[in-house]
């Protein structure tokens, strides 16, 4: 049943992760069809734009293009009838109202492609999903392709980072197969065949493990920073200093450096969301201890954002009322303009509905918070942000912000004193500028 040609990709749903994923596959040699219902996003796409900023990913893009490897359509039958491998890249988002997450983008992809599987297929998730997803979406694909035609679902969970997605892609940590058969595992072998040959190993797994293993790598991430962050908090009660601790205890090669960093905690499109969607499976599953440790890695957090809005206050002498704020930064970290869940802006919101005048700055991030948070006032230029500020607060680690020079910022400010939520800033060159630092 295997082919001997190499395997046509198609990809469906050109988000972040399906963009990123149909411009690698096509970066390896591959045929890649990718496919979204969104007719904006493909318009995009065809016209070699990424939809949206990502180091790197537009000019691969256009390099694949040109080269013939890689297009782009919103037609399902266009996309999936002549390929042997099927991606499922659709996005799931956190229910509203609830933890958990929304599956009706996903399901809406077998669903739909599920009809056009003539000859051998495999269909493989990329999504994030709740344990049991992939099972229910390989009885959807047997229940809507034609009969007598073979195909398969496979999960392979995706890791990449936003701002290092196609370095993520390209040259991955691990590639995580969940399969049913043999037949599936080598064909994902064969698909991904540079990657493991240039060293990246694969694990290959059930269903089940293979979903998992994606959720929990995310709850251990939020796990690492939470608990720098409860540190954090024992530090200040305590005059310890959580840099210093961080750095000690990242020395242990048991522990590591990575995502030791104190400061604002996470945000963004996939942290959290996964936090809270393994919990509302942990509380369903009625494991309540492991559901309390994952609600408390998202109240640690969260504390985070509530801590800064104190420590400006704090430095206003108690009160927001009637102050000028300059944010810094509205990403969710640096090298990214995404603005979802992001601890910049709910900082900057809660900031003004004590009664600040606010102005963020973020040079990439600028336009999407504007788009989402339209009651908060935007600003072009660091300058012009910090114009008449009687507090300045650097809420994401942008390079602009970590590198701005105090003596420059001095002039323009009513009040020296800063916020420095993402502990990027130097606080001996600051307060040698004549600067109250907190951090
Ligand atoms: C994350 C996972 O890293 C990735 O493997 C998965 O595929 C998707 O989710 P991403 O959302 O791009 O990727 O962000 P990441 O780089 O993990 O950062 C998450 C958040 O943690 C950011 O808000 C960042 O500012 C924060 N962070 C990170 C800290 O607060 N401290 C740290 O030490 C590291």
């Amino acid at each position: 049943m295997l082919t001997t040609r190499r395997p046509r990709i198609s990809v469906i749903g050109t988000g972040y992760l399906g963009t990123t994923h149909a411009v690698g596959m096509a970066s390896l040699g591959y045929e890649v069809t990718g496919m979204d219902i969104d007719q904006n996003k493909i318009a995009m796409l065809v016209d070699g734009e990424a939809p949206f900023y990502e180091p790197g990913l537009t000019e691969l893009l256009r390099k694949n293009i040109e080269a013939g490897r890689l297009r782009f359509t919103t037609s399902y039958e266009k996309a999936v009838a002549d390929a042997d491998v099927h991606f499922v890249c659709a996005g799931t988002p956190q229910l509203a109202g609830s933890y958990r997450a929304d599956l009706r983008w996903v399901e809406a992809a077998f669903t739909d492609l599920a009809p056009h599987l003539h000859g051998p297929a495999l269909v493989v998730g990329k999504s994030t999903v709740p344990v049991g997803t992939a099972r229910r979406m390989a009885e959807i694909v047997r229940r809507h392709a034609p009969s007598g035609a073979y195909h398969e679902v496979a999960w392979n969970p995706e890791f990449l980072r936003e701002g290092r997605a196609v370095e993520d892609t390209l040259r991955p940590d691990r590639l995580v197969f969940g399969v049913a058969s043999p037949w599936a595992e080598e064909l994902l072998y064969r698909v991904y065949q540079p990657i493991i040959e240039d060293d990246c190993p694969a694990v290959v797994t059930d269903y089940e493990t293979a979903e998992l293993v994606k959720t929990s790598a995310n709850a251990f991430l939020g796990l690492k920073i939470s608990f720098i962050n409860a540190m954090a908090q024992i530090c200040e009660a305590t005059g310890g200093d959580v840099l210093r601790l961080a750095e000690a205890l990242g020395h242990d090669d048991r522990i590591g450096h990575a995502f030791l960093g104190p400061g604002l905690g996470f945000g963004g499109g996939c942290l959290p969301k996964d936090i809270r969607a393994l919990l509302a499976c942990t509380t369903d599953l009625g494991l309540h201890d492991v559901a309390t440790l994952l609600a408390q890695v998202d109240a640690i957090n969260l504390s985070r954002r509530s801590r800064t809005v104190a420590l400006g206050r704090e430095l206003l002498d108690g009160s927001y009322e009637g102050k000028n704020v300059c944010v810094l930064g509205a990403a969710f970290k640096p090298n990214t303009d995404d603005v979802r869940d992001s601890p910049a802006l709910a900082v900057a919101i809660a900031v003004q509905q004590e009664g600040a005048e606010v102005v963020v700055h973020d040079s990439v991030a600028g336009a999407n918070a504007r788009r989402t948070h339209p009651e908060l006032a935007y600003a072009d230029s660091l300058v012009e942000a910090a114009q008449d500020a009687d507090l300045v607060m650097v809420l994401t680690d942008w390079t602009e912000f970590r590198s701005m020079d105090p003596a420059v910022l001095s002039p323009l400010v009513r009040r020296r004193t800063v916020v420095d939520a993402r502990n990027c800033l130097s606080p001996e060159s600051w307060r040698a500028a004549g600067w109250e630092y907190r951090a």
